[in-house]
């Protein structure tokens, strides 16, 4: 036996080609049943697809790089429910492409602070962070307030997530120009926001 052992020590060649087979099988061994487990591919009870005005909040939240500093995952763990509310269940996410889960938090997980403060809160916020927050670290983002919302992609984008899974009628998609017509990147932004974790009914 330390006669193999010791083959398998000597033989770089023979040692990489054995820890890439082990590492493979438990990797497929871990990763494979996620992707036919129920609670990991359907979606959570009462989730809905992001709105037009919503989406286009997400995607000002993706360019205006939040996740380099924002997480939006919660751990089952005490100190982490304690502060933001259930942890996260990978059915909320069935609709959130690319996700924004994250492991670098710079400031608090974001996963659950739909409804935690008033839409005025986070406009004074976002403008900047010190007018409510006075140790803030975080950049303020005022052009966000002047810059509209590019409703010419919009039904574009609505289509491409409709065909990876979201379940928009028609009617919402042909509606979509129209819900952000006029509408600020802010007032997006902020309804993203709004909308985030509030589909599972557990909040504090
Ligand atoms: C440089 C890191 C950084 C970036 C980038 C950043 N934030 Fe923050 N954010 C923070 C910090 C630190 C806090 C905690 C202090 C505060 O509330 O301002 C915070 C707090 C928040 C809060 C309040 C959360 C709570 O539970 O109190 C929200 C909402 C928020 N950020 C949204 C955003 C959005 C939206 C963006 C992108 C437009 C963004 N942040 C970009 C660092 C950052």
């Amino acid at each position: 036996m330390s006669e193999f052992h010791g083959k398998i020590e000597k033989n770089i060649g023979l040692m990489i080609v054995l820890t890439i087979l082990v590492i493979s099988v438990g990797a497929l061994v871990e990763i494979v049943p996620l992707f036919f487990m129920h609670s990991t591919t359907e979606p959570v009870k009462g989730l809905k697809p992001y709105s037009a005005l919503q989406l286009a909040g997400r995607d000002v939240y993706i360019r205006e790089g939040c996740y380099v500093c924002h997480s939006q995952m919660i751990r089952p763990f005490r100190a982490e429910t304690e502060r933001y509310g259930h942890y996260s269940l990978a059915g909320e996410f069935v609709y959130d492409r690319p996700f924004q889960w994250g492991s670098k938090r710079t400031g608090p997980d974001l996963h659950r602070v739909g409804g935690r403060y008033s839409d005025d809160w986070h406009r004074v916020h976002l403008m900047n962070p010190r007018d409510v927050v006075p140790e803030s670290i975080m950049p303020g983002y005022p052009w966000l307030d002047t810059n509209l919302v590019d409703n010419k992609t919009i039904q574009k984008k609505m289509k491409v997530m409709r065909r990876l899974g979201s379940p928009y009628t028609d009617e919402e998609i042909e509606q979509a120009p129209g819900q952000v017509e006029g509408k600020t990147e802010m007032d997006a932004i902020i309804a993203y926001l709004q909308g985030l974790g509030t589909s599972v009914k557990t909040r504090r």
